[in-house]
This record gives C-alpha cells, sequence and structure tokens, in this order.
C-alpha cells in the first residue's frame, strides 16, 4: 500500500480525487491538508469534511487547515465559483460535518509524516502548493525523505485555464511552484497536456439516476454542475476533465500515463505569461511531465472506483 498525503482545495474535482482515493485500497490516505484555490482555505476545509461524510467513512481521517493565501501574501487569483458553485461544490447543500480539522497546521503535519515514514510517502497536490512550499522552507531536510510529489497542476504543450498560459494551481501561487520544483523533490507533474484528455461525459452521468443514495445524489449533482460550467465555456466538450482524479489515479496506476523528463520552470514575471509552466532548453531534468494518457483505460478505472 502506497502512504499519501492528499492536499487539497476542496472544489468538484478534488472531491472526486478524494472519492477515488478512499475507494482505492492501493492507497493509504495518511490525512488531508487544505488550502485556498477553487474556495477560500476554510470554505476548502469545511468541504472536505463534508466529502468524508457523505463517503460514509466511520473512521477519523485528519484534516489539517493550511494556507490562506499564497507565499507572496497577495491574492492574484480569486476563487472559482463560476467553475465549482458558490460552496466549492455545485451548490449541493450537504449538511455542515461534526468533524474537525486538527490544531496543527498543514505543514507542520506534512513534515512529521514525511519523517515518520521516510522515503514511504507520496504527496498528491492537487491545489497551489503553498502547503509543501511551506514545508519545505520550514524544513528543508524532508526534501531527501518525500518519496515523491504528484502535482495536479501546469500546462507545459498546451494553453493555460485562467490565462492564455497559466493553469490554475500553479497561477495561484507560482513561487511555491518553484519552490516545489526546484526543491529537488521528484515531482511528477500531472497538467492540462493530459488532464483536458480526461472528460467524464454527460451520459455516463446521465445513467447514474438509477442508482439512489446519499453518495450518488451528491456524485451527480457535483458532476451535473461541473459539466455544465464547463459547458459554458466550450459547449463542444460534452463533459468536464477529470482534473485532480488523474493525480490520483497516476499514483494508483503509472502506466495510465507517458512521462517525459524535462527541466520545467515556472514564469514569476509580471507580464502576460506570469504563472506559466514551460521547458528550459539545455536545463537539467527536474520534473517528470505527462504528456501522453491511456485516456479510456484511465476513465474507466475511475468510474469503476467512484460509483
Ligand atoms: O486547473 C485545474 C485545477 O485547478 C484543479 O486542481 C481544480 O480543482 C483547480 O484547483
Ligand atoms: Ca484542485
Amino acid at each position: 500500500m502506497e502512504h499519501v498525503i492528499l492536499d487539497v482545495d476542496t472544489g468538484i474535482d478534488d472531491a472526486l480525487a478524494i472519492a477515488y482515493a478512499f475507494r482505492s485500497s492501493e492507497l493509504n490516505v495518511l490525512g488531508i491538508t487544505t488550502g485556498f484555490g477553487n474556495v477560500s482555505e476554510k470554505e476548502a476545509t469545511r468541504n472536505t469534511l463534508q466529502v468524508l461524510d457523505v463517503l460514509g467513512l466511520e473512521h477519523e481521517i485528519p484534516v489539517i487547515a493550511g494556507a490562506d493565501k499564497p507565499l507572496s501574501g497577495v491574492h492574484i487569483k480569486g476563487k472559482s465559483t463560476h467553475i465549482h458553485g458558490e460552496d466549492g461544490l455545485g451548490n449541493c447543500g450537504l449538511p455542515l460535518s461534526k468533524r474537525r480539522p486538527l490544531s496543527t497546521e498543514a505543514a507542520n503535519f506534512i513534515i512529521s509524516k514525511v519523517k515518520e515514514l521516510p522515503h514511504q510517502v507520496t504527496l498528491i497536490a492537487v491545489g497551489p502548493q503553498t502547503n509543501l512550499a511551506t514545508a519545505i522552507k520550514k524544513d528543508p531536510e524532508i526534501v531527501n525523505l518525500v518519496k515523491r510529489v504528484v502535482v495536479m497542476g501546469g500546462a507545459v504543450t498546451v494553453p493555460g485555464n485562467v490565462t492564455p498560459n497559466a493553469e490554475a494551481n500553479i497561477y495561484a501561487d507560482p513561487e511555491a511552484a518553484s519552490v516545489v520544483f526546484e526543491s529537488g523533490i521528484p515531482v511528477t507533474l500531472v497538467g492540462l497536456d493530459v488532464t483536458m484528455q480526461t472528460l467524464l461525459r454527460n451520459e455516463v452521468v446521465n445513467e447514474w439516476s438509477s442508482v439512489k443514495s446519499a453518495y450518488s445524489d451528491f456524485l451527480q449533482t457535483i458532476c451535473n454542475s461541473y459539466i455544465g460550467a464547463y459547458h459554458q465555456f466550450d459547449s463542444s466538450l460534452g463533459g468536464c476533465a477529470l482534473h485532480d482524479p488523474l493525480a490520483v489515479g497516476v499514483v494508483i496506476d503509472p502506466s495510465f500515463v507517458k512521462t517525459v523528463p524535462m527541466c520545467v520552470g515556472v514564469d514569476l514575471g509580471k507580464g502576460d505569461t506570469f504563472g506559466k509552466t514551460y521547458e528550459v532548453q539545455q536545463g537539467k531534468a527536474n520534473i517528470e511531465v505527462c504528456l501522453d494518457i491511456d485516456v479510456d483505460r484511465f476513465v474507466s478505472h475511475f468510474l469503476q472506483r467512484v460509483i
């Protein structure tokens, strides 16, 4: 079993990634750290606790609140309520959870778990990388003790989704992404290069209506809302992208994707390309970039596990 920490900014695809991780016996989820991104950090924590409830998980799962702003201290990107709904979960109306987050901080939790299980912890970061960058800055020793970081973020060979050049998780805190990329930790980048191909189609979600449970209602509500939001931007897509679930999928079965080692930089200048992830020609490869994906095999696997 792979020990993992999920680092999330719980919107809809984060919720799907959490469901996928807990429904996959290959993974042992040590805890979930939260931060700003799709929603505020407080909302991401609230949403994460609600998702654990609707998943029907009875045991205690550590949820630890983290960054409420980027390393620079100034928010560049607003919340993504136009994609994830006012509450970040497609306005699904889940009741507040009775679960409580731990009283420690996300960065401290990451440091302590990595030290407790040296070379065994994989971090799956599907929001801005602020918590991980903070952990690295606080205790640089962890760089040699983390097994791997799988980041959902970036767009190395394709256009961005929040600007023509930048992907949302990187754009929200490019300094943090740069700290992580340059740290020396083995990083696998699951960017828009591959995630935009992983469509969850409208027809598939409509077939779920025969199944009746609180969990299935939740899945349908969030996926319909997410597909609707995607439709507004591009009516030809016919579905929504499984960004964050793919980062989980790559840990469960690395053969879903093909990676290429590259030196990847993050544009920190204040121009149009701010937050862009790009290949540094002739640089030393620091990242395994996912450039190819077996879409059908991954989407079927995700659906079998999550529904
Ligand atoms: O660009 C897609 C990413 O941004 C996903 O992680 C989504 O949840 C948002 O955080
Ligand atoms: Ca996310």
